[in-house]
């Protein structure tokens, strides 16, 4: 490929492609998994029966969110709203709503690695509730959160949700919320959604859905690197293949190649596979209490409040900045 003809963000996706499928230890980020594409099968993964996650925590928001913002409003007063990963913020939505009938001066800064997401967000969320403020930021979410304090000095309350936290193995996740945690103020909160422990074969249905959406979701990123980084992936010749460790909590998606081959990447990197060589896709860790309270504690938080669906499959936990 030509690299003076590509943007700086192309280039940081082709230098990890290339550098995550040439390690010894084939891997993809799975943050490159939501292109324009990617969200839209997302979106899907949402809606399906098998993908219990959403409607959990959907439930809690829906029915918990005067709840949780009178137990925020208890801590701190005054607090901007920034949604790490923000999606189509059907679940904060709940949220922004309760927090608005208390305190209408608040700014919401919907954060998102989508700059189509945040483009949505912007347009809708005004619809959904008149004059409240929205200002959408579109990149890393430590970066962002970083922007977010240089827009505004006020108090922060961190939402993130969806069990974004499990898209992290446990050293990078004690690491990022140490980062989080640097950049808030002793007495703000962070409201943090985890997928908890429970029946494994529940587990690996979500991630293996009846409908192949979430198969489709991964193979979606060998076409992204095929259309957007001129590779020439035989999408037939990879397998979806997700597997639950049920002790380590850990789900983990994976490509398999299906025969040996060989695939280029621009004109001069290529990748070769043996047959049922992997590509690791993605982790969704699964978490006991335990776990939760484990990294608050570590990386500079304190539990205040654990809000539960009714199957407690789900929780979004309010940690305090100590
Ligand atoms: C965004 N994240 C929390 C989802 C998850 O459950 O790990 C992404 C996903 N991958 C496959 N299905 C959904």
């Amino acid at each position: 490929m030509q690299l003076a003809s590509v943007t700086k963000s192309t280039t940081r996706f082709y230098t990890d492609v290339i550098r995550g499928l040439q390690s010894s230890h084939k891997h993809l980020d799975s943050k490159y998994f939501y292109d324009e594409r990617g969200d839209e099968l997302f979106q899907q993964i949402m809606n399906c029966d098998d993908y219990y996650l959403t409607n959990c925590e959907m439930e809690i928001l829906r029915t918990q969110s005067d709840d949780i913002a009178l137990t925020i409003g208890k801590l701190e007063k005054n607090f901007d709203v920034v949604e790490l990963g923000a999606g189509d913020c059907t679940k904060s939505i709940h949220l922004l709503k309760s927090i608005f009938k208390t305190d209408k001066s608040f700014t919401f800064f919907p954060v998102d690695i989508s700059k189509h997401v945040i483009n949505i967000i912007e347009q809708d969320i005004p619809k959904k509730i008149d004059d409240l403020n929205v200002y959408g930021l579109n990149g890393e979410y430590i970066e962002m959160l970083q922007r977010s304090n240089e827009i505004s000095s006020r108090r922060k309350l961190v939402l993130f949700m969806g069990s974004n936290i499990g898209n992290m193995n446990y050293t990078a996740s004690i690491a990022f919320l140490k980062e989080v945690r640097n950049y808030l103020n002793k007495g703000d909160c962070l409201l943090i959604g985890f997928d908890l422990k429970k029946d494994p074969q529940i587990i690996l249905n979500a991630y293996n859905d009846k409908q192949g959406i979430t198969r489709e979701f991964n193979l979606n990123l060998l076409r992204r690197i095929n259309k957007e980084l001129n590779a020439d992936f035989v999408i037939e010749n990879f397998k979806h293949f997700p597997v639950y460790n049920p002790e380590s909590g850990e789900c983990k998606s994976y490509l398999i190649s299906t025969k040996k081959q060989r695939v280029f990447i621009g004109d001069t990197e290529f990748i070769d596979f043996d047959a049922n060589e992997t590509i690791d896709m993605e982790i969704s860790a699964k978490y006991s209490i335990a776990q939760i309270n484990e990294l608050a504690n570590l990386s500079g938080f304190k539990p205040v409040e654990y809000f539960y669906d009714s199957k407690q499959w789900f929780a979004d936990v309010l940690w305090k900045c100590i």
